[in-house]
């Protein structure tokens, strides 16, 4: 894109020469064309608007990746379809933008595309999600949360609150609403669970799909209440299948809380990004939430500035993140030798 303003501040300084036009002009015109070779275009692949934080995400992007800020944003939306995200991408190529920044919406299958982006000389940056190639220098750097840390995390506090209401691992009786199977999201948070399930002795029930919306994981929580009458611990891996089990749940009559080994539900989710999820967690009806943050707007933005300036970001940029809950008797868990204080929602 850059390129082609070049080519256009040429053109028009040598009309202006032929018109005849005065020096005034002319310097007007370099200025103007020189300020808009400097514009970097950005052409951003969102893999859809499934969640709150979803959308929280795509807002930090548009709102740092501004003209104010230099850049030119293109944002293409995935509707949630690899293959949409595939043909952003071949049409930020045809384009020629200055970066390509890539929210996947799962992890394999990006080696064709990513390759001829690399042929085009086009740095990708990964944001929130990875992808699982061979070759990392299909892309420059990624940024976003470790998914499989946030798990343990959750997983530490379950496990903290049965020690200290006394309950034996055997009676937690647990379900899985998982997200978008095969996304980085799913496969750290599910493989976390399945960890601490065999790790802890507790009773991992059934893992189902509720692709990270609030209809699907009112739907997916109605079937699995028909098919297991001993729930006690619902773990959803985001907070918007929470919000949907939570009424599937309510609708069927169960009660929602902690007292689990007397006939209430508990739920735990991430994100803590709606107020309404950080609602239902200060009133207890979510015991749990561990943070995904997605204010990766700036720091795209910083990455960006940094290989403009011809530094090497680091690969790998992990953000930091906390849990939330109101449930008194747990104040803090410690995670691969880090503490984590539970913070207020
Ligand atoms: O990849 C991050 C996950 O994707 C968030 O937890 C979820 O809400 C979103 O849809």
């Amino acid at each position: 894109m850059r390129k082609i303003a070049v080519t256009t501040a040429a053109l028009l300084l040598f009309s202006a020469i032929l018109a005849g036009c005065g020096s005034s002009l002319i310097k007007e015109e370099k200025n103007s064309e020189a300020a808009q070779s400097d514009i970097i275009t950005v052409g951003f692949s969102q893999l859809g608007a499934e969640s709150d934080w979803r959308n929280t995400n795509t807002a930090s992007m548009q709102e740092a990746l501004t003209p104010e800020n230099g850049f030119n944003l293109v944002y293409k939306n995935g509707q949630q379809k690899q293959a949409n995200q595939i043909t952003a991408v071949r049409m930020f190529i045809q384009q020629e933008v200055d970066y390509i920044v890539l929210a996947p919406a799962t992890e394999t299958g990006w080696e064709s595309v990513l390759t001829e982006a690399r042929d085009a000389d086009i740095p990708v940056i990964l944001v929130d999600r990875r992808v699982d190639v061979a070759d990392k220098s299909l892309y420059s750097c990624w940024v976003g949360s470790d998914f499989e840390l946030e798990s343990k995390k959750m997983t530490a506090w379950l496990k903290a609150f049965t020690e200290r209401r006394n309950i034996s691992p055997e009676n937690l009786h647990i379900v899985n609403i998982q997200g978008t199977p095969g996304s980085t999201a799913q496969i750290g948070r599910t493989r976390g669970l399945a960890n601490a399930a065999r790790e802890n002795g507790w009773d991992l029930m059934a893992e189902v799909s509720g692709d990270f919306t609030e209809n699907k994981g009112r739907e997916v929580m109605a079937a699995l209440l028909k098919g297991y009458d001993n729930i006690n611990v619902v773990y959803c891996e985001n907070d918007n299948m929470a919000i949907g089990a939570i009424d599937a749940l309510e609708s069927a009559g169960k009660h929602i809380g902690q007292n689990i080994m007397n006939g209430d539900v508990m739920v735990v989710s991430f994100d803590g990004v709606n107020e309404k999820s950080r609602e239902y967690c200060r009133e207890g009806k979510i015991s749990c939430i561990a943070e995904c943050n997605p204010l990766h707007g700036p720091r795209v933005q910083a990455l960006i500035e940094a290989l403009e300036n011809g530094e090497t970001p680091e690969k790998f940029n992990y953000v930091d993140e906390g849990l939330f809950s109101s449930v008194s008797s747990v104040k803090k868990v410690v995670v691969d030798g880090t503490e984590y204080t539970i913070q207020e929602p």
